[in-house]
């Protein structure tokens, strides 16, 4: 018996990855993080499986719901949105789960970032402008910011930030990038990626906080030069006199074979 733990994705059905579905259909029980992941994702269940969701449930009740499984012998698929390795409360189940000697499996996923960079058609490491991404978020009201990771830490960098969990303090968040990226630093909100009704506003640390009001819940904010960058290097790597393992120029190849 197995508990795997899935990344279900941002919200499109489709985006799950090909193991994260068959184990899916494998299972005869699911547990799913119902506020975030889509239920369309449940058609892969198989018939008479048990599935439940664990939004309303404490930790307690989804390890017990676990322990039920496994003196059943039965696997599990435990769906988180996007990708389990951030902010999905993984950590303390899987922790909960060792302590019980019951045997654990982690599938990644897609996670949110990387579908609101799809959908807005942004590469978020352009040359000479960005080469990091920073994943981050604001104090919540469950949740503290370990000292140190005020975004004003990451902003001294100037790397691409995408900011979860956060459009509520939108007004917090641009006033305190305002003085490391300036009032024209491009910004984009994304409220659910790739969902059928997903919303991209593109604008300005200036203007964001008026043209995204109403916004609320499932958004990120990505907010960088690299956002709405033309006039950027192009890359080494497929410059025609860039000499690569893949491309050897001359004679005297550089990387023998
Ligand atoms: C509890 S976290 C889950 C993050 C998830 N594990 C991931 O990989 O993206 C929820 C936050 O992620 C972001 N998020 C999740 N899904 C999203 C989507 N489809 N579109 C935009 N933001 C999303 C929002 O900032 C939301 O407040």
């Amino acid at each position: 018996m197995t508990v795997h733990f899935i990344g279900a994705g941002p919200g499109a059905a489709d985006l799950i990855t090909l193991r994260g579905r068959d184990l899916i259909a494998a299972c005869p029980v699911c547990l799913y993080a119902g506020s975030l992941v889509p239920e369309a994702l449940l058609a892969h269940c198989p018939p008479g499986a048990r599935i439940v969701n664990t939004a309303p449930l404490s930790l307690d009740r989804i390890i017990d719901e676990i322990a039920t499984a496994h003196a059943a012998g039965q696997d599990v698929a435990r769906l988180h949105s996007g990708d389990p390795s951030v902010w999905s409360a993984m950590g303390e189940q899987l922790r909960r789960l060792r302590a019980l000697n019951i045997p654990c499996e982690v599938t990644p996923g897609v996670p949110s970032f990387a579908a609101a960079a799809a959908a807005l058609q942004a590469e978020l490491t352009l040359p000479g402008l960005a080469q990091s991404v920073v994943l981050t978020r604001t104090p919540g009201r469950a949740s503290a910011m370990p000292e140190g990771e005020a975004l004003a830490h990451f902003a001294v960098s100037g790397a691409t930030l995408a900011i979860h969990l956060s459009i509520h303090a939108l007004d917090r968040v641009v006033a305190d990038l305002l003085p490391f990226y300036g009032p024209d630093c491009p910004v984009a909100v994304v409220w659910r990626a790739s969902w059928p009704d997903q919303r991209l506003i593109r604008s300005t640390l200036a203007r964001i906080e008026a043209e995204a009001r109403g916004i609320d819940r499932t958004a990120l904010i990505l907010v960088g030069p690299a956002l709405a960058a033309e006039g950027f290097e192009d890359s080494r790597l497929y410059a025609a006199g860039y000499d690569r393992r893949y491309r050897p120029l001359g004679t005297h190849p550089r990387f023998p074979e």
